[in-house]
């Protein structure tokens, strides 16, 4: 049976890359920070046929021991991990985000070298090719787009610009002989496997929860074009590139575009008794998110209806309690997101 590693192996996406994996008869490593944070990684031992082929590793980006010991044996390593904040602003950029995402990776891609891994996915963002601001306005954007850096750092988008680095970087260890293909998904929703909230998760949940705790209809959103991705189609294409021989370069990942003001009508017109977003206002920065993923789809992915997705978080929220009590335990980093204070469950 096939060996492969998935660094992060607790996070949002992962768990369903991991039970994807699972499912198809792969022999699973995964890297945690704390392999003893049931909070954070407890739901991976629940997993089918966890319990026989999955086997969790110590291992932070940092320590090039524990990366080489997670990837012994393995043809494949699945790079997730990275920090995914819920906000734009840091105390300090550098250690919090940009030194964890493009050293981390560095240290994942070298120890993948020097043990002949046979393949690797890193994982992106879409934030890697969308904050392009020479980009022709109206037309989708495709993997020839890539993010300003200095547009980044001027505009402090740390997150964007440490995943533009750190993706730039991956691919150029193909020079070295390492076959790395990338994957940048777009703002990824749909049902968590993990018990604290992710960052983008907090999103649709702002959507239909005041996380401020208003009921009074002041709340403001701010009415920007959003793209997004089913999590479940995102574990399917990063399974997807792993898998197919003729895989290459970057992918796009994306499914739907729309203003959040449609979005939230097409939640509401499904869930009509939360409490919805009255007032929507103008973005403060125009970011186009539109996408064109025909690569990915010429290879074999597939994605599933916006209303599936929307049916399928909703549920999921509802059976976890989230949308009946206060506190929203999160996973994101730090603990605001969108400017809402919330409960830190995990370090
Ligand atoms: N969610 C989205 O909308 C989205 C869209 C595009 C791309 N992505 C990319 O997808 C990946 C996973 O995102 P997600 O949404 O699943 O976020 P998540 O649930 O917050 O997962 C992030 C993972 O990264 C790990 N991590 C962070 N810093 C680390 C470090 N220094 N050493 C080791 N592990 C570290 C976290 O470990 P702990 O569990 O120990 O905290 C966690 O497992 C990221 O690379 C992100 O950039 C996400």
């Amino acid at each position: 049976m096939e060996r492969v590693c998935v660094t992060g192996a607790g996070g949002y996406i992962a768990s369903w890359v991991i039970k994807l994996l699972l499912a198809k008869g792969y022999i699973v490593h995964g890297t945690v920070r704390d392999p003893c944070n049931e909070e954070k990684n407890g739901h991976l031992k629940k997993l089918e046929n966890a319990e026989e082929r999955l086997h969790l590793f110590k291992a932070d980006l940092f320590d090039n021991e524990g990366l080489r010991t997670a990837f012994s044996g393995c043809s494949g390593v699945l790079h997730i991990a990275s920090p995914v904040p819920g906000t734009l602003q840091f105390d300090d950029p550098q250690t919090e985000i940009l030194d964890p995402a493009i050293v981390g990776t560095r240290n994942v891609l070298n120890a993948c070298l020097e043990l002949k891994v046979k393949k690797v996915v890193f994982v992106s963002s879409m934030v890697s090719a969308m904050l392009n601001p020479k980009w022709p306005q109206g037309l989708e954007m495709d993997e020839s787009s890539w993010a300003d850096v200095d547009y980044c750092k001027t505009n402090e988008r740390w997150y964007a610009l440490s995943k533009t680095v750190a993706e730039r970087e991956a691919l150029e260890y193909a020079k070295k002989g390492l076959n790395v293909v990338t994957i940048c998904p777009s703002g990824t929703i749909g049902p968590m496997l993990q018990p604290t909230v992710n960052a983008s998760s907090l999103l649709l949940l702002s959507y239909i929860k005041d996380l401020e705790g208003r009921s009074d209809g002041t709340k403001k959103t701010e009415d920007a074009e959003r793209a997004v991705v089913d999590v479940r189609d995102v574990a399917k294409a990063i399974v997807l590139l792993y898998e197919k021989q003729e895989s290459e370069g970057r992918y796009i990942c994306s499914s739907y575009s729309l203003m959040t003001r449609e979005f939230v009508a097409k939640v509401q017109s499904i869930f009509p008794d939360y409490d919805y977003p009255q007032n929507f206002t103008e973005p403060k920065i125009t970011e186009r998110a539109l996408f064109n993923t025909k690569k990915l789809l010429n290879l074999g992915w597939n994605y599933r209806p916006l209303e599936e997705t929307i049916v399928d978080s909703i549920k999921n929220y509802e059976e976890a309690g989230l949308l009946n009590t206060d506190g929203i335990p999160t996973r994101a980093h730090p603990p605001y997101c969108l400017g809402y204070k919330l409960q830190r469950i995990c370090g």
